[in-house]
Parts: C-alpha cells; sequence; structure tokens
C-alpha cells in the first residue's frame, strides 16, 4: 500500500528530486520505497518562502486555518489504514500501536482546530494611579513568524503533528525536517497540506541530511527552533541564535508503586508492562525505573516478571505482536552492551533472552547498579528496572536521582502522598494511578533538567508560536 516512491514539499509543492533515499521495512531490512532528498539548495529555497509568506500567512484567518486542520483530521480519518500500515512498515510498530498513534495524530489536528479561533488576549487594567488615567491596555497574540521543525523516528506522525497543527492554528509558516528513518508519515502529512490553499510558502516537508538541516538551526529568519530527539538538542539550542527555542529531550522514566493493601497489583503489572514495552521502549516517557515498597515488592516482582515473560515478539504487522523490532541494529546493540555491562556489575536479569538482529526481548532487571548506563542514561528499548523501597520519600529521591525529568507515574491509594510526589517530583508531569507514559495530546507536555525547554500540547506550542502584542489607547487628553 505504499507508493513506489515519495516527494518532498517545498513552499507547498512536491518536488521529485534526482537523489532518492531509501526507506526499510525496519522488521524485514528490505527497501520498502524511497523518497525524494532534498539538499542544502532546497532548505535554504524552503526558509527563503516561508519568510517570504510570513504575512500572508499570518492574515490567513482563523477560521480558514481552522478549516484547513478540518480537512486534515477529514483525510487522515479516510487514509487511517494506510498511515498505520506506513508506521507498521517504516517504524516497526506494532500494528495496533500504529492505529493508536493514526488515532492520537486525529486528535492533534482536531484540537488544533478547535484552538484556532481561540487564540485571545486580554484587557490589561492600566489605570492605577492619577498619572495613568484615561488609558486602555489590550493584548492580542500575534504569530511569531517562521518556524523550524525536526523530529525524531519514534512518533512518526504524532510527533510531528504536535508541531504542523500548532503552527498552522497560530499563523505561522514552517518548515519541517522529518527523522530519515521514518519521514513517510510527514510526508504523507505534507500531501494532505497540499491539498488545501494554505498561502503558498506555508509549509515544507524536507527529507534531508543533519547537515544540510543546520540551516534549520541557524537561519536568522527563522524565530522559533522546535525539537523533539536525543540530547543533541541542546547543542543546536547553542547554535540558535535570537530564535526561541523548545526541546523535547526524552528521560528515563520513573514508576512509583506504593504499598496499599487495597492496590488492584494485576491491573498494576498491566500499566507497567504497557508503560516499560509499547514500541519496543521507543518513547521518552516509557517506564524505564521501577520502585515498588518492600510490602508489595515481592508480589509485584512475581506477576511482572510472568507477564514479561509472556509478550510477544515478531512481525509487527501481526496483530497479536506486542514487541516489534527496534529502530536499526545499531539501536539494539546499544542496549544489549548496556544489559551486558549492567550484568557484570551484578544485576539480574528476571526476564530477557537474546538479541536477534534488531529485535530485543522485552527484558526485566534488579539490581543494577546505579552508576550503570541502563540506570542512569536513556534506554529507548524494552528494557525496565525494578527495585524495593521503605519509605515513600525515599522513593521519590531515588526518582528525582537522575539528570532527566520529563514525566513520573506513581500509584499510590494515600493523597498526601500524590501530593508529596505532585509537589517534590522534579519533572513536568506526575501522573498518579498510571505510568508516566500516560499522554493526552491537548496536556501541557515536556520536561525539566536534561530532558528539555518548554511545552508542548496544542495550546501550549501556540503560546510559543505566538507573542503578546499589547495595545495602549489614551482615551482623552484631561
Ligand atoms: C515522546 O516520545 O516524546 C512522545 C510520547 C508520546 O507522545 O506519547
Amino acid at each position: 500500500m505504499l507508493a513506489k516512491r515519495y516527494p518532498y514539499y517545498l513552499a507547498n509543492q512536491p518536488v521529485s528530486a534526482n537523489t532518492d533515499l531509501d526507506v526499510l521495512d525496519k522488521y524485514s531490512g528490505k527497501r520498502a520505497t524511497r523518497v525524494a532528498k532534498a539538499d542544502a539548495t532546497a532548505v535554504r529555497k524552503a526558509i527563503v518562502a516561508a519568510h517570504r509568506a510570513r504575512e500572508a500567512v499570518a492574515a490567513f484567518t482563523p477560521d480558514a486555518r481552522r478549516d484547513v486542520l478540518e480537512h486534515c483530521v477529514k483525510r487522515f480519518s479516510e487514509r487511517f489504514e494506510e498511515l498505520a500500515l506506513a508506521l507498521c512498515i517504516e517504524a516497526g510498530k506494532p500494528i495496533r500501536d500504529a492505529r493508536g498513534e493514526v488515532t492520537r495524530l486525529i486528535d492533534t489536528f482536531r484540537i488544533a482546530a478547535g484552538e484556532a479561533t481561540r487564540i485571545d488576549g486580554e484587557v490589561v487594567e492600566l489605570q492605577i494611579s492619577p498619572r495613568t488615567r484615561g488609558y486602555r491596555g489590550m493584548v492580542k497574540r500575534v504569530p511569531i513568524g517562521v518556524c523550524s521543525f525536526i523530529t525524531p523516528f519514534n512518533f512518526p506522525l504524532n510527533l510531528v503533528a504536535h508541531k504542523v497543527a500548532p503552527a498552522i492554528a497560530a499563523g505561522c509558516p514552517f518548515v519541517l525536517k522529518p527523522s530519515e528513518k521514518t519521514p513517510i508519515g510527514a510526508l504523507i502529512i505534507g500531501q494532505v497540506l497540499a491539498e488545501t490553499d494554505l498561502p503558498k510558502g506555508a509549509f515544507s516537508v524536507l527529507t534531508c541530511s543533519n547537515e544540510d538541516a543546520a540551516q534549520l538551526v541557524e537561519d536568522e529568519r527563522i524565530a522559533l527552533l522546535s525539537f523533539t530527539g536525543g540530547l543533541v538538542g541542546w547543542d543546536l539550542k547553542a547554535r540558535a541564535g535570537r530564535k526561541k527555542v523548545t526541546l523535547e529531550l526524552g528521560g528515563n522514566a520513573a514508576c512509583i508503586v506504593d504499598a496499599d493493601p487495597g492496590m488492584p497489583l494485576d491491573h498494576v503489572v498491566e500499566r507497567l508492562v504497557f508503560g516499560a514495552y509499547y514500541q519496543s521502549g521507543q518513547s521518552c516517557i516509557s517506564v524505564q525505573r521501577i520502585y515498588a515498597h518492600k510490602d508489595i515488592h515481592d508480589k509485584l516482582r512475581k506477576k511482572l516478571k510472568a507477564a514479561v515473560a509472556k509478550l510477544r515478539m515478531g512481525d509487527p504487522r501481526d496483530e497479536k505482536t506486542f514487541i516489534g523490532p527496534m529502530i536499526d541494529e545499531a539501536a539494539a546493540k546499544r542496549v544489549e552492551s548496556w544489559i551486558a555491562a549492567a550484568r557484570k556489575g551484578g544485576a539480574k536479569v528476571l526476564a530477557g533472552g537474546s538479541r536477534n538482529g534488531n529485535l530485543v526481548p522485552a527484558t526485566l532487571m534488579e539490581g543494577v547498579s546505579h552508576d550503570s548506563d541502563l540506570y542512569r542514561k536513556e534506554a529507548f528499548a524494552p528494557v525496565a528496572l525494578l527495585e524495593p523501597f521503605e519509605d515513600f520519600d525515599d522513593a521519590i529521591a531515588s526518582v528525582n536521582d537522575s539528570d532527566f525529568g520529563l514525566q513520573a507515574g506513581v500509584f499510590t491509594g494515600r493523597l498526601d502522598h500524590a501530593m508529596r510526589a505532585w509537589d517534590r517530583l522534579e519533572v513536568g508531569g506526575v501522573i498518579v494511578g498510571d505510568v508516566p507514559s500516560f499522554r493526552v495530546d491537548n496536556m501541557p507536555y515536556g520536561g525539566v533538567k536534561h530532558s528539555g525547554l518548554g511545552r508542548e500540547g496544542v495550546r501550549y506550542a501556540i503560546e510559543d508560536m505566538t507573542e503578546q502584542r499589547l495595545l495602549v489607547i489614551r482615551d482623552s487628553i484631561r
């Protein structure tokens, strides 16, 4: 169902360049399709076109922006299975997860369609002393200008949607560089946008190398850079000059399971298994560290071990597959070496097995040294670590013992513990009653510490993509 070749989109138009990029089926390792590859000249042209389009895109009225976003909702719904299959092939995402991502893509555009006509301002009372009598103040939000977007391989549709849909709602032209490993989803989004009447130059979707994308970071005509990916984001920020920068750079998310006699442990296990292993742990908020209270630790350990051992690994097209391939063999080898190093350091594997190419079995470990890569870095793989704790405050300290801080999960029946977690966990979001992997696309999403800067979630991204402009009117001279 994939096309034989996909063009890139430069200033709203499809372009079939001479150079191609192969997109591999991540399960078979064979070429699935080809995409036209953009070069540095195309990137420059896209920036020029977006810069020229600034006024036209800002003047494109909110109802027209909403109509564009609603068109996307309609077309993505019509192309649902095609989009899911594309994800399954290009990202190796199990088909059930792939369908879940398409649903979220549609949600994100639908939320943006609603927000497009709700970008309001406020009246500011300026008459605070005799000096300011007769002055009125009003603030509205105006589009920031050209945005550049760089997106990762793990959510080829929805992480693109979290940048593109708010930009359309806000009235900002943009240039997007999707991951070279998974460009198809973004190119289909480009194809659908090309069906709309967005002003010329409003969008470009360019499959290009990181070197050629340097202009998206450095060009002074760009007002905002939004990057989702690895810690390299901090280097990009250092090169970004005066532009606004938002970064979502992942983490090694933790989940606390508190002592609670009434805790439905089977449900907790089900959610932990989902959070740690869905799409092979390749999510910035997948559960990597599990801290279990000593009173329930042994029971949880037994149930988790059994549930993880049962997870079915294989062809992501198979409806029963839970663990599909990792994005490539290099990623699989990296985590294999981290597991081996942790074992050498005394850790025990409770469930797991041998790597087969880029397939890594769901792995559960205990006794992992706090100095190891597996504990300290972002695994981005189907691996979770289990550890007991005695005191809730110690568990909070363990979660915070990380360079990262994106989201954390807390299963507890105690309101005081839930509130303490919210007060003290150094993360962008605390999820009580579920795993840190929970996300709905209108909630503020982003991290602290090394995990990033700023928040996505449509309305919050729109805030970044717009600026406040004040109007002061002196209504009389007294
Ligand atoms: C991410 O991996 O950063 C995104 C997670 C999600 O949207 O669920």
